[in-house]
This record gives structure tokens, C-alpha cells and sequence, in this order.
């Protein structure tokens, strides 16, 4: 089943980022966009995730198109489906790790998953606040976190910046193991080609186009 299909997107801020670009996400499928800072792998991921608005082309999500979608429709795809890993974390500053899995869990209706956590390495820090974690512990928790709503699809840029080798590459693993238990996909966004080549699909985004080199 296709989760995600962009057409023909172009976008533009100061100069022109990158124009006619189209590319499909199905069930238990891994993309990753690679590409040079400032080539727009970023931006090209806030349209997916419906953050951003095209200058022209389509986006659908689950065979129905984003810009047809009306407010609350959108708003409750958004919730529910989408899980957005991004480089700020986002996390409850005022809260414990634990508090903030518990918000996500209580809002979709979920369980944590306690196996998650100890693969995460988050365990034992589950109890501190937020402002009290190491930068990579709270991107843990921030995966964590977005894992326990259980979205079909995962947004996900640069999710391994704070993290050592052997940490992202576990990460890494947890991702795959996610979209493939939930029939969901993902979208990563990074600059770690050997992080990039484990997903199924690999383009460079580079002179304004997507190019296929896996
Ligand atoms: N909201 C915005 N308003 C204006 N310009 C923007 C905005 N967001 C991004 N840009 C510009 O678009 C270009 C691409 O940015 P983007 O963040 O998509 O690049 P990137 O490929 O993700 O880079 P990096 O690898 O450094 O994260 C940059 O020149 C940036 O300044
Ligand atoms: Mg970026």
C-alpha cells in the first residue's frame, strides 16, 4: 500500500531549492535523502510532513491529497499517523522523561513499550527531568517518544547528530524493526551516508532534483 506520493514539488525561499521533484513511500519502505547543507533536504522533509505549503506540486498521504484536506482532517492525520523526529527535540522541558511518554501515550491511546525503552538505553533515566538529560538522552527520549503514538509514517532528520556510533546505529535498527512490525515507512533525512544506505531506497537531493543512487 502507498502511504506517502509527492508530485512534481517545487519550493522556493531566497533562491529556488529544488523543482519537479516526485517520489512515492510504500508500507515497511525506508527512503533516505542525502545531499550537501542547504540543498533543502529539510525543507523538502517539511513538505512531506505537511509542515510546509508547496509554491506547486502535490502531496498525498494514505491516497488522499494534503491540500484537499480540510483543517481537522488534516489535524487528526497529523496526530495520529505522522511521527516527526526532528533536530530539536521538542520534548516537555518541565517534565520527566517518563511524563513525556506518558502524554504521547495517553494521547493516541497507546502503550509505552518498555522494550523500546531499554533498547534505547533510556531506563534508568526515566525518572529525571528533561532539562536534567545529556543531549542524546533526550533524543532518545524524543524517539521514544514519537515510537508510542505508533504513526504509519516517520519523519525523521539528522536523528543521530547527538548520538555516539554504536547508539545510532541501534537507533537505526529500532526504526527499521518499527516500520516493519507496523507496516509503516520512513523518511531520514542525513548526512550519514553509511546511516543512509541502510535504508531500501537512497537519493541525493542535488541541482534542484532527486537523484536515485540506491
Ligand atoms: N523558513 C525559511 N525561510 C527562508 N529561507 C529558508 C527557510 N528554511 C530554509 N531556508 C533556506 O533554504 C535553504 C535550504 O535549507 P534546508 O534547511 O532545507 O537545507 P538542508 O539541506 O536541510 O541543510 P542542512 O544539511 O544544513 O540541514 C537554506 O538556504 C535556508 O537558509
Ligand atoms: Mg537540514
Amino acid at each position: 500500500m502507498n502511504l506517502l506520493s509527492a508530485k512534481n514539488l517545487s519550493h522556493t525561499f531566497e533562491y529556488e531549492l529544488f523543482s519537479d521533484i516526485s517520489m512515492d513511500l510504500d508500507e515497511k519502505e525506508s527512503i533516505a535523502i542525502i545531499g550537501i547543507s542547504g540543498s533543502g533536504k529539510s525543507t523538502l522533509l517539511h513538505i512531506l510532513s505537511t509542515l510546509l505549503t508547496p509554491d506547486s506540486g502535490s502531496v498525498s498521504l494514505f491516497a488522499e491529497d494534503v491540500s484537499q484536506m480540510n483543517k481537522k482532517r488534516l489535524a487528526k492525520i497529523k496526530r495520529d499517523s505522522l511521527g516527526l523526529v526532528f533536530q530539536s527535540h521538542y520534548l516537555f522541558k518541565g517534565f520527566s522523561a517518563l511524563e513525556n511518554l506518558e502524554v504521547a501515550a495517553i494521547l493516541s491511546g497507546q502503550d509505552i513499550d518498555n522494550e523500546i525503552l531499554k533498547r534505547l538505553n533510556i531506563y534508568e533515566a526515566i525518572n529525571q527531568k528533561v532539562t536534567e538529560l545529556s543531549g542524546g538522552q533526550q533524543q532518545r527520549v524524543s524517539i521514544a517518544r514519537v515510537l508510542t503514538k505508533q504513526p504509519r509514517i516517520l519523519f525523521v532528520d539528522e536523528p543521530t547528530g547527538n548520538l555516539d556510533k554504536l547508539t545510532a546505529h541501534e537507533v537505526m535498527e529500532i526504526f527499521f524493526e518499527y516500520i516493519e512490525k507496523n507496516s509503516a515507512g520512513m523518511v531520514l533525512v542525513t548526512h550519514d551516508e553509511e546511516l543512509a544506505f541502510k535504508c531500501k531506497k537512497v537519493y541525493r537531493l542535488e541541482n534542484k532534483k532527486l537523484v536515485a543512487v540506491k
